[in-house]
């Protein structure tokens, strides 16, 4: 595997959940691995999560971890090609992404929408200029239209709780103060379609996700109705994608919060969020400290995702010395 960025990148997902829950099984099963390996983590934006399980991950295969911030402590970086380097970016992406790469094996890079540019985030910039000019395998630690370690540890999650075949999964928007990303619900989505599972995704009018992500997903604009008979509530905010309004925050009505209430409406439905929630805005107190809670397992589940990723980026590599 050179590249983690989508859910084609990890081929048959029964094979990799199967593959992630032996390394749940005995995570130091491949400890030697990584000997004399380094991952380099770029974050260009916060985390606490992908932050920790990550680097977490890669320890269990034994490699060497060095983190990068690059808003704190490095010099501030131009992403566009063309410009005038007269303001206070001081370094161009061009020359540092192949320096970065000349210290390290593999590359995890974060880095989040603008969301004031359609174009320039679905055309994922940044982590596609570390594609082509690293030389590295490198993975998504959440780029501008996906995240794929939450969706994959959401997945193995869901395979571990659920108790029929085909579950029925929904994502909810749910309210918050500011403008987040599509990142989340688009990979989680499209993830879940991929494991074949039944999708209803509920939001306001307004706020439709692009549809190459939501393709065989059911779209309900009744959030009660949505959630009927569901086995799995996933809740999640994001801006507006659709013109003119893209990257807006269109509405911060209360009525969307899961509370009691509606998780009444479900199946004994599992209460799912990928971290960080605002309570009283996307959650009530209630149903996040529930026993039908499922946030720090699908949390805990991150060092999994990224351990089997990498794990596998490693084994790219070996192969093709090996050539
Ligand atoms: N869920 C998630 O990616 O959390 P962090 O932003 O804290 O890494």
């Amino acid at each position: 595997m050179n590249k983690f960025t989508t859910v084609a990148d990890i081929g048959p997902l029964d094979k990799a959940v199967a593959e992630a829950l032996e390394i749940k099984r005995n995570r130091y099963a491949h400890s030697s691995l990584g000997r004399n390996y380094t991952l380099l983590m770029i974050f260009f934006n916060s985390s606490l999560r992908t932050r920790l399980s990550t680097q977490k991950a890669a320890m269990n295969l034994g490699m060497n971890v060095m983190v990068l911030d690059v808003n704190q402590g490095a010099w501030k970086l131009e992403t566009e090609r063309g410009v005038i380097m007269d303001g206070d970016k001081a370094e161009h992406l061009l020359e540092a992404i192949p320096v970065m790469g000349s210290y390290c094996d593999i590359i995890g890079v974060r880095s989040f929408a603008g969301l004031k540019d359609k174009a320039e985030d679905y055309e994922e910039r940044v982590i596609n200029q570390f594609i082509k000019y690293s030389g590295r395998p490198v993975f998504s630690m959440e780029a501008a239209t996906g995240h794929p370690l939450q969706s994959f540890a959401d997945l193995i999650t869901i395979e571990e709780h659920k108790t029929k075949a085909r579950p029925k999964v929904v994502m909810t928007w749910a309210p918050h103060p500011k403008a987040l990303p599509q990142a989340v619900p688009n990979s989680f989505v499209q993830w879940m379609v991929a494991a074949g599972y039944e999708v209803v995704v509920t939001h306001p009018e307004g706020y439709e996700l692009d549809s190459a992500f939501t393709e065989g997903a059911t779209i309900d604009y009744d959030q009660r109705h949505a959630l009927a008979g569901a086995d799995f509530v996933y809740a999640k905010n994001w801006s507006a994608y659709a013109d003119p309004h893209y990257g807006e925050v269109l509405c911060k009505s209360r009525d969307w919060t899961v509370d009691a209430e509606k998780m009444a409406l479900t199946n004994n439905a599992y209460f799912m969020h990928c971290l960080p929630v605002r309570r009283g805005m996307i959650v009530t107190d209630d149903v996040i400290e529930g026993p039908r809670s499922l946030v720090i397992p699908e949390a805990a589940n991150r060092e999994i995702s990224a351990q089997t990723v990498i794990k596998r980026m490693l084994e790219s590599i070996q192969d093709n010395r090996n050539d």
